[in-house]
């Protein structure tokens, strides 16, 4: 085992540095930059299903349906196809209208969580069109779907799902990019810059993980006797907000929430005092004025901002009580590159909590029971 730790102390964090490759493995071979095409099979081969496509509902659980909800931003932006997510187990339950003109995506680490393969057959009695997004191949969802396309971030040992988050958003983005070059919605140039940004992002991983892992392990140390912890994020971080929640929640067994930001004043202001941390992802490109008037509302109610912001920063910045730094990308691309703070930072509260990072209580890596 601790050969297969490759030298890290656990899983999650071998798992956490491992993201600028499974990145890259995910796009090897699909994002042909040279040529500047996107190439999916899977896609590609069904691609009138998805130009014709009445709506895309993904399906997921946990994680996965994070994942899914920043499929969601993406391929309304860039495809502008409709787009719905549900969790997998509310799907299935509730008697969903489906119909032949509907693609189901389900998006899944281990490919046999139980709820999201029960509503995918569900989907494809009602004769919608199952794509898979899996990352263990030749699992039982992968095997039910019509087609699919793989994320190659390689084995996840680590209950807390880390690099299958980033490769399931890399296959999101590839589709999104892709459907919307195909359908007009997205134009040649806006294309090629994006598909050319896409490319770095596992440099700006590595740049992230080299910058930020100090800095983020000493935070931690600060917030060890924490109770609650609120994220907060706007547009395609508030989905990045919610996953930052669920990893410090599942592992250092901290009570947090996510929410979107502007949700904030609809009740969770409430919670806010001196003894409450308060993640704020707040990128320049992403409604950064209007985070920065939500700092501003924490802090006059004395909450610990921890914040996320883009190198050069000076508004955000100047104001909370922690500054995480990460490059500039595009908005779309934010969620991926902020999430890795995040998982650092859940990963050493929980070390420091002396929790069982890899294997917390109560929880399984497939969760194959209803
Ligand atoms: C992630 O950290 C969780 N352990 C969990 O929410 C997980 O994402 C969920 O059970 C879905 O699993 P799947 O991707 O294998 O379907």
């Amino acid at each position: 085992e601790q050969i297969e730790k490759g030298g890290y102390e656990h899983f999650m964090l071998k798992e956490i540095f491992e993201q600028p490759k499974s990145i890259h493995d995910t796009m090897r071979g699909r994002l042909i930059l040279n040529e500047g095409v996107i190439k999916m099979a899977g896609i590609w081969d069904h691609i009138e299903k998805f130009k014709n496509a009445n709506r895309i509902i993904i399906i997921a659980c946990g994680t996965s349906w994070h994942a899914g909800l920043i499929g969601e931003y993406l391929i309304e932006e860039y495809a502008r196809v409709p787009v719905e997510v549900e969790y997998a187990s509310e799907f299935r339950y509730r008697n969903p209208i489906i119909t032949d003109k509907d693609v189901v995506i389900a998006i899944s680490q281990s490919g046999e969580t139980a709820d999201t393969m029960a509503a995918l057959k569900l989907a494809k009695e009602k004769g919608a069109f199952i794509y898979g997004i899996c990352n263990v191949v030749d699992s039982s969802i992968a095997r039910i779907t019509d087609a699919g396309s793989y994320t190659h971030a390689g084995p996840e040992i680590g209950v807390a799902s880390t690099k299958a988050f980033t490769a399931q958003l890399t296959i999101l983005t590839l589709i999104a990019f892709k459907l919307g070059k195909h359908n007009g919605n997205l134009g040649n140039a806006d294309f090629m810059s994006l598909i050319a940004e896409l490319d770095a992002i596992p440099k700006k991983i590595e740049e992230v993980l080299s910058s930020t892992h100090e800095l983020v392990q000493n935070i931690a140390k600060d917030f060890v006797g924490a109770t609650n912890f609120l994220y907060l994020g706007r547009g395609y971080n508030y989905p990045a907000a919610l996953e930052g929640a669920l990893k410090l929640k599942e592992i250092s067994y901290i009570h947090a929430e996510g929410y979107p930001a502007a949700e904030m004043k609809h009740g969770p202001i409430a919670l806010i005092d001196e003894n409450m941390p308060i993640v704020i992802i707040a990128p320049k490109k992403g409604h950064y004025d209007k985070i920065v008037s939500n700092v501003q509302e924490i802090k006059a109610r004395k909450g610990k901002v921890i914040a996320v912001v883009n190198k050069g920063d000076t508004q955000v910045s100047a104001m909370a009580d922690y500054v995480i730094e990460i490059p500039e990308t595009s908005e779309c691309f934010s969620p991926i590159v902020a999430s890795v703070p995040l998982q650092l930072l859940a990963y050493y509260i929980a070390v420091y909590r002396g929790a069982n990072v890899d294997q917390p209580r109560n929880l399984a890596k497939s969760v194959t029971v209803e």
